[in-house]
């Protein structure tokens, strides 16, 4: 017999944990991750989460405040459901240990920090390694559950559904899933999967983000049938470190909102010239701005400077970052440092309901894979991790009130590879990954134009043919596997985009550089061929 749990839940970071723990009680499950568990966007976070937690801050300012980084995209609904539910969202996991830093002056005596787009102090956090104190607590008590069973080193590879396998409805099955050490494709089966699998910000060259974010589940389940949403909103965040060896590094949001200054490289701040909130303006303002006076002075980067703050503030706000800019030969505390933007975050993905359904039965999609309106057209700082902890929590709740289906007594069909042989030729893999990052970064980046959306998509659909005919030819890999994904994504971002006449949040265009609510002022919604209304 194949392999049968309650739930296989394809993901371990914020959402897919926090989801697997609250159901492991009366569920079976099965978590993978395709790599090292903890290697996700979530174990970088740095910032911290944001929720109402301080007696001035209320509800409707953390709604206004999303709303209006959103750029009027945000479905208010939505923010407001995920607002109310952040200070209870918080609480759970500070009853998991997670150790947010203390402040007893405070009630609750947490300190809270600032980031853009905030009108209060509403940023809880772990220092600034929020995201290293999330995942760690949530990933022991993950290992030490029985009822959960973890795969590590595991790469779906895509959704096994009734459609495709040409029965009636689309229900989602289980998944097909490479054992990436034992080099074998296994089905897993499940009466819910749950897409957790983080954004896809790996597309481009320069990102904040892990090796992990190559928008697998967007892929799958555009894939499999459901309808994708807003994925010409990229988010570049602003402040990444500038220097060869540090993988573009990110410099916290926290940082400006505890009084770092923008810089050019003659020292003169030029924020308030951009936005009245200066620094701490929303994100797609900030990165737009630094991507103009680099292009306008010709220079490599601009500077991020905190040294006029205390040197001990510093290094116990920020000890991560302190010792990471040492290693580059950046001493925080006394220096300006060198920073550019890179992107950083997916606001579009798998179009979700409040119980994080998709438009599969039995698929959900939670986290940053997952398209659910709450961040618009441009995402607020530090709203990520809530929305994952929020959904983890709304879909597991949705999926207790379902009637349990005993397990399946027949099989699904193997995954076939009677007709593949090894690659003799991985350069072709390496090769079109640079290339399809290069030219994203290059066209579809910070300012886009149509005409090179249209070069870009040229290119996507030149490498979609070589790829599909590679994948039907060799053994899949991790390497083909997520190059695959990136550049079906990849097409998804080009194709929102150029559907986009108007310039909105984090999507700018020189063609139509202002925001025109006559034809903007909706969602992005690309519905895929194998939809069932099509
Ligand atoms: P992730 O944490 O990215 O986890 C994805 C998981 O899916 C991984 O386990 C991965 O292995 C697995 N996976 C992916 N594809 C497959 C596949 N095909 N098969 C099997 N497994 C797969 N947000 C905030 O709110 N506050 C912050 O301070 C903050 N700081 C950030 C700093 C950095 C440097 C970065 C990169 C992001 C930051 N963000 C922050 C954004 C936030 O961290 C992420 O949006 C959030 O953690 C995403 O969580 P997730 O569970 O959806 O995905
Ligand atoms: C940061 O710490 O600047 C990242 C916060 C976020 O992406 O939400």
């Amino acid at each position: 017999m194949q392999h049968y749990s309650d739930i296989l839940v394809i993901g371990g970071g914020a959402a897919g944990l926090s989801l697997a723990l609250r159901l492991a009680d009366t569920h079976s499950i099965s978590l993978i991750s395709k790599g090292k568990l903890q290697e996700g966007s979530t174990y970088y976070a740095q910032g911290g989460i944001a929720a109402v937690l301080d007696k001035d801050d209320s509800f409707d300012d953390h709604v206004a405040d999303t709303l209006n980084a959103g750029a009027n995209l945000c479905d208010p609904a939505v923010v407001r459901y995920v607002v109310e539910h952040g200070p209870k969202s918080i609480q759970w996991l500070i009853d998991q240990g997670v150790p947010f830093t203390k402040d007893a002056n405070h009630q609750p005596p947490y300190h809270l920090t600032r980031e853009g787009g905030h009108s209060h102090r509403r940023i809880i956090h772990a220092a600034d390694a929020t995201g290293r104190a999330v995942e760690t607590t949530l990933d022991q008590l993950a290992r030490q559950h029985p009822n959960i069973t973890l795969y590590e080193q595991h790469i779906a590879v895509d959704l096994i559904t009734r459609q495709k396998l040409s029965q009636k409805g689309n229900r989602v099955l289980g998944a097909y899933v490479l054992d990436r050490d034992a080099g074998h494709v296994r089905v897993f089966r499940a009466q819910t999967v749950i897409l957790a699998t983080g954004g896809a910000s790996k597309v481009y060259l320069y990102t904040s983000n892990p090796d992990t974010s190559t928008g697998d589940g967007i892929a799958m389940a555009w894939r499999a049938g459901c309808r994708v949403a807003n994925m010409e909103f990229n988010q570049f965040h602003p402040t990444c470190l500038y220097h060869p060896e540090a993988k573009s590094f990110l410099i916290t949001e926290a940082m400006r909102g505890e009084g770092g200054h923008l810089k050019l490289p003659d020292g003169n701040r030029f924020m308030n010239h951009f936005d009245p909130r200066g620094e701490l303006a929303p994100r797609d303002i900030v990165a737009r701005a630094i991507d103009h006076e680099m292009k306008r002075l010709g220079s490599e980067c601009v500077y991020l400077d905190i040294s006029h703050r205390p040197a001990d503030f510093v290094k116990e706000h920020f000890p991560t970052v302190y010792k990471r800019c040492l290693k580059y030969g950046y001493n925080i505390t006394k220096q300006a440092i060198p920073i550019v933007p890179a992107a950083h975050y997916t606001c579009g993905g798998i179009t979700t309901n409040l119980n994080g359904q998709t438009d599969i039965e039995g698929l959900y999609a939670i986290g940053e894979t997952a398209f659910t309106g709450l961040h618009g057209a441009n995402r607020m700082a530090s709203n990520s991790i809530l929305e994952c902890l929020v959904f983890a929590e709304s879909a597991s709740q949705h999926i207790t009130t379902l009637d349990k289906a005993p397990p399946p007594t027949d099989d699904l069909p193997e995954w076939d590879e009677s007709r593949v042989t090894d690659s003799d030729e991985e350069v072709v893999v390496t090769h079109n990954w640079h290339e399809l990052r290069t030219f994203m970064w290059d066209y579809v980046g910070i300012v886009r134009t149509n005409k090179r959306l249209q070069r870009a998509q040229r290119r996507i659909n030149l490498l979609q043919n070589e790829i599909e005919e590679y994948y039907g030819n060799f053994r899949v890999t991790n390497d083909l596997l997520e190059l695959r994904n990136l550049t079906d994504v990849a097409d998804l971002i080009v194709q929102s985009a150029i559907a986009r006449k108007e310039s909105r949040g984090l999507h700018y265009t020189l063609d139509y550089p202002e925001v025109d609510d006559s034809v903007g002022l909706v969602n992005t919604v690309l519905v895929p061929e194998n939809f069932p209304e099509k």
